[in-house]
């Protein structure tokens, strides 16, 4: 069996914040931002909007492009930090909304690797056939846990959702067949309090905002995702060569090249959103997704690596023909 991807889609506020609009703001400037992050604007959140709301939007695109219906998919798999409440979980939210009965549906919490981490869940609950379709989705309101006067987080995150839908198929051919070839998860939570949240149900009680030692993450972050793609091409004997598209988590424009530059995969492979979408945690990769399959980028048959670093520390990386 393998997980074919049927369709993507994704979803952006209409509200554009540019580095200009922080800097009224906060003590920062639209060059140091562009210069350290590559962003130049991101989209945040209305006030009714959620990131289930996020989520649907993105999933009805994703289950329009696969062309199937809510009665089609027995998975619901959200990954977000930033989940509508404590529970239920917003899969489930999105699963009622969406007008799916049946199945089963959950989130995953795995910060800016959620996506990588349920796209290798998925996959795998498919393998083993307690699924048979899967709406794998990336949705998250960071506006609402940032600290809007800490310019050395407040600059770089953001609000988006993007999905996709993974079907169980007979396996293809073992060089051309479509679908998730292999995926590598990796956590270290000696890691776990560079990148966190200061508040939360059994602690504070609080919601908290995210802290950050940036430096920090920045230092351990090329290092992490390159050895954790070496580990998938090792295993399935694809080498940086084959890759047609490269789909990084939309963290910093300086981590993206590194890491691709390291790797020995051609710039011009390299889909990047991070100038126009900041950091949108586990919902950059299918948004990116989404806009180089728009474009025309991304083809049928094209062969993509997705790769994801993120607080705990977690990372990840999955090989998918698309
Ligand atoms: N505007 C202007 N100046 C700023 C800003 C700002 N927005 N933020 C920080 N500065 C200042 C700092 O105060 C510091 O000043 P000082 O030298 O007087 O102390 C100076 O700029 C340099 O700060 P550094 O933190 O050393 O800057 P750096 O080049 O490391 O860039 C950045 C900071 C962009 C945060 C970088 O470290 C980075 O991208 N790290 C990775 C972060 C990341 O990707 N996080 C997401 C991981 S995914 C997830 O799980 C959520």
């Amino acid at each position: 069996t393998r997980s074919v991807v049927l369709g993507c889609g994704s979803y952006l506020p209409q509200n554009v914040v540019t580095n200009d609009d922080l800097a009224l703001r906060v003590d920062t400037s639209d060059e140091w931002i562009q210069q350290r992050t590559g962003i130049r604007e991101r989209r945040i959140a209305a006030a009714d909007e959620t990131t289930s709301t996020l989520g649907i939007a993105a999933a009805r695109r994703a289950m329009a492009a696969a062309g199937i219906s809510a009665a089609d998919i027995d998975l619901v798999l959200v990954a977000t930090s930033t989940p509508d409440s404590t529970f239920p979980a917003t899969a489930v939210i999105i699963q009622a909304e969406l007008g799916i009965e049946r199945g089963f549906a959950f989130d995953l919490q795995a910060v800016c690797s959620g996506f990588v981490y349920a796209v290798t869940t998925a996959d795998a609950l498919l393998q083993t056939g307690q699924a048979t379709r899967a709406l794998v989705i990336g949705a998250e309101t960071f506006s609402r846990i940032i600290d809007w006067e800490d310019r050395t987080t407040c600059v770089l995150f953001a609000d988006g959702a993007g999905a996709v839908v993974l079907e169980a198929q007979p396996a293809g051919d073992i060089k051309t067949g479509r679908g998730v070839i292999a995926s590598r998860l990796r956590a270290d939570g000696r890691h776990r309090s560079k990148l966190f949240v200061d508040g939360g149900p059994s602690t504070t009680g609080t919601v908290g905002h995210l802290r950050m030692e940036g430096r920090e993450v920045f230092k351990h972050a090329v290092g992490m995702v390159t050895d954790v793609i070496e580990d998938v091409f090792a295993a399935t004997g694809y080498t940086a060569d084959d890759i047609d598209w490269f789909v990084p988590h939309q963290a910093n424009r300086r981590i993206i090249d590194a890491s691709a530059r390291k790797l020995g995969i051609d710039p011009e492979k390299v889909v990047v959103t991070v100038d126009r979408h900041g950091n949108t945690s586990a919902a950059s990769i299918p948004l990116a997704l989404d806009v180089a399959v728009c474009d025309g980028r991304i083809k049928r048959g094209d062969l993509v690596l997705i790769e994801a670093m993120g607080g705990g520390f977690t990372w990840g990386a999955s090989l998918i023909r698309w």
